[in-house]
C-alpha cells in the first residue's frame, strides 16, 4: 500500500479521453516525476487530485483511506498544495496579497493589516530562502520568473504535505530552477510527497527518486530513477524511438543583411547593442537571465521604445508598433504566451490564421477552405493534440498551446522571426519538430533571432550565438568557438569583447 494512491481514473472532455483508467501512486519522502508528451494527461490527472476537475471515475486513497475531493478547498484541507502550469496571480494585487489571498489578516474593524501581511511574507521568504522579490511589488509588474516564484510561495504558505509542481521550473531562471529542485528534495526529506512534472530530463534526473510515464491518457510504467535509461524513458513516453535530437545544420547563411542594429539603448537594460543578422541565418541570443535579451526582442518588435539605429533589409525603421512590425514581416513569439500569444476563447483555426487573414481574403470574405488547410498543415507538422481545429485554444494542454503560438507566427510568412524560448514546456519529440521548422525557415532565406535559456539548443540550432552581458553584446561565438563552455564563459564575463 502506498501513501497516496490514485486508482482507476478516467476523464473525458467532450469526445476526447484525457485519462483512461490511470493508476498512480507515490510515497512520503519521495519526489515523484510524472512524465509524458504534450497532451498525455499529466495536468488533468493532477487537477483531479487538486480538486480543480472532477473525474468520470476513480478513487483517491491517502494512507489507505478513501478520500473525497470535490473542489480545491477539500484538497487543501487534506494538505494538497498545487502549483498549476498556468500562472494565476491577480496582476493588480501585491505579492503579499496574492500569497495570502483569502487568508489576509484583518483587524477588528475588518480592515486588513498591511504591516502584518508584509511581515508574514518576509518570514515565508526567509524560511524558504527566497530573495530579490519585494513583498509590496505589484504582481503584474514582476518578471515571469518572479511571478512563478510567488505562485510557489502561495502554495508553500498553506504548509502542504503533498506538493504538486506542474512545470513549475519552466518559467524560472537557471539559479531559481536549482533553488526549486533543492527545495523539492528537502520537502521530500522532511516526509512530504512531491509530484514533479517537467519536460527537462536533466531536472527529473536531478530531483526525483521515481517516475511514472503517461502516454495518451494511460499509465505506461513506474520506474526507479536509479539506473534508468533516459532514452528508454523517452521512447516509452512517445511510443517510438527518436534519432538525432537536433536537425542537421546545413549552411544557409546568405550575403544579404536582414537586420542591422546600431547602438540600441533603453534606460539601464539595453546599453548600446550592435550586431547584424543575415538572410538565412539563425542568430542565438544567450546569457545569464536578465542581461537585456528579452528587452532586445521587445525593442526590435516595437513593444519597447528604444533609442538607436535599426535597419531592415537596408531600410531604416523605428519599431514603435507591433502592427507595423508585422506589416514589415517581423514576427515575435513572446515569453508569456497566455498574455501576449493566444486568444484562448477562440478556435485553434482562428488562432493560427489570425495574423494571415489578410492573405486569406477572397473579396470581402475569408476563404475558409484555405484557412482550414492552413490550420491542418500546422496541426500535422507540429503534432498538435486536439479534438480538431474548432477546439478552443483554452482546452489545449500547455505544450500544445505553445505550438499554436509558433504555428500562427509561421503561417503569417514573416521574413524576420524573433523567438523567445519557443520550446518552453514542449515535449522532446516536438522540440525536434520546432527546431526543424526554424532551420527550414532559414533555408528559405528567413532570418531568426533565437533567444534560448538552453545552451545545448543554442549550440545545435544556431549559426552564431550572441551572448549578452549587462545590456550589451558580450561576445559573438561561431564555428569552433560555438560550444556550451564558451557560451557559459561569455555569460559570466570571460572573453568579453
Ligand atoms: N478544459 C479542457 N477542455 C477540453 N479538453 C481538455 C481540457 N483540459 C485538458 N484537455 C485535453 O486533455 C488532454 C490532456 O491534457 P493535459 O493538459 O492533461 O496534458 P499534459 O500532459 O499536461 O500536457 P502538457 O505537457 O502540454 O502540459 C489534451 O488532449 C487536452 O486537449
Ligand atoms: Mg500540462
Amino acid at each position: 500500500m502506498a501513501d497516496l494512491e490514485l486508482i482507476g481514473f478516467s476523464k473525458s472532455f467532450g469526445g476526447v479521453a484525457a485519462l483512461k483508467d490511470v493508476t498512480f501512486s507515490c510515497n512520503r519522502g519521495e519526489v515523484h516525476a510524472l512524465l509524458g508528451e504534450n497532451g498525455a494527461g499529466k495536468s488533468t490527472l493532477l487537477k483531479v487530485l487538486s480538486g480543480a476537475y472532477s473525474a468520470d471515475s476513480g478513487e483517491i486513497r491517502i494512507d489507505g483511506r478513501p478520500v473525497s475531493i470535490q473542489n480545491p478547498r477539500e484538497a487543501m484541507a487534506l494538505g494538497i498544495g498545487t502549483v498549476y502550469q498556468e500562472l494565476s496571480l491577480i496582476p493588480d494585487l501585491s505579492v503579499s496579497q496574492n500569497i495570502f489571498l483569502g487568508r489576509i489578516p484583518r483587524n477588528r474593524f475588518g480592515v486588513h493589516r498591511r504591516a502584518a501581511l508584509r511581515s508574514m511574507t518576509v518570514d515565508l521568504m526567509q524560511r524558504y530562502g527566497v530573495e530579490g522579490i519585494d513583498p509590496d511589488a505589484v504582481a503584474g509588474e514582476l518578471s515571469l520568473s518572479k511571478r512563478q516564484i510567488v505562485e510557489i510561495l502561495r502554495v508553500l504558505a498553506t504548509d502542504p504535505s503533498i506538493i504538486i509542481l506542474d512545470e513549475a521550473t519552466s518559467a524560472l531562471t537557471e539559479n531559481r530552477v536549482l533553488w526549486l529542485l533543492d527545495l523539492a528534495r528537502k520537502l521530500a526529506k522532511a516526509g512530504k510527497i512531491v509530484i514533479f512534472i517537467s519536460h527537462r530530463m536533466s531536472e527529473v534526473r536531478n530531483a526525483c527518486q521515481r517516475l511514472t510515464i503517461l502516454r495518451n491518457g494511460s499509465s505506461v510504467a513506474t520506474l526507479d530513477m536509479e539506473g534508468v535509461d533516459i532514452d528508454e524513458v523517452i521512447s516509452m513516453m512517445i511510443g517510438r524511438q527518436i534519432s538525432g535530437y537536433f536537425p542537421e545544420k546545413t549552411p544557409t547563411v546568405q550575403e544579404g543583411i536582414a537586420l542591422k542594429v546600431r547602438d540600441l539603448s533603453h534606460s539601464h537594460v539595453l546599453n548600446g547593442v550592435s550586431f547584424s543578422l543575415h538572410d538565412g541565418e539563425v542568430l542565438g541570443v544567450g546569457g545569464l537571465a536578465g542581461q537585456g535579451q528579452a528587452e532586445l526582442l521587445l525593442a526590435l518588435y516595437g513593444i519597447l521604445h528604444a533609442k538607436g539605429g535599426v535597419e531592415l533589409h537596408g531600410t531604416a525603421v523605428h519599431p514603435t508598433d507591433a502592427r507595423d512590425s508585422l506589416r514589415r514581416g517581423v514576427a515575435l513569439v513572446p515569453e508569456d504566451r497566455a498574455k501576449q500569444g493566444l486568444l484562448l476563447d477562440f478556435s485553434i483555426r482562428f488562432n493560427i490564421s489570425l495574423p494571415s487573414l489578410g492573405g486569406l481574403r477572397r473579396g470581402p470574405l475569408i476563404d475558409t477552405r484555405r484557412e482550414s488547410e492552413l490550420a491542418d498543415k500546422y496541426i500535422k507538422q507540429l503534432s498538435i493534440k486536439s479534438s480538431g481545429q474548432e477546439q478552443p485554444a483554452a482546452g489545449l494542454s500547455g505544450g500544445n498551446q505553445q505550438k499554436i503560438v509558433l504555428a500562427k507566427i509561421l503561417a503569417a510568412k514573416p521574413r524576420l522571426l524573433l523567438l523567445h524560448d519557443i520550446t518552453r514546456g514542449v515535449d522532446v519529440g516536438t522540440k525536434k519538430e520546432m527546431f526543424t521548422l526554424v532551420r527550414d525557415f532559414a533555408a528559405q532565406g528567413g532570418a531568426v533571432l533565437f533567444l534560448s535559456t538552453d545552451v545545448e539548443e543554442l549550440v545545435n540550432v544556431c549559426d552564431r550565438v550572441m551572448v549578452m552581458h549587462d545590456g550589451q553584446v558580450g561576445a559573438i561565438l561561431a564555428g569552433d568557438d560555438l560550444t556550451p563552455d564558451r557560451i557559459i564563459g561569455a555569460s559570466i564575463g570571460e572573453h568579453a569583447r
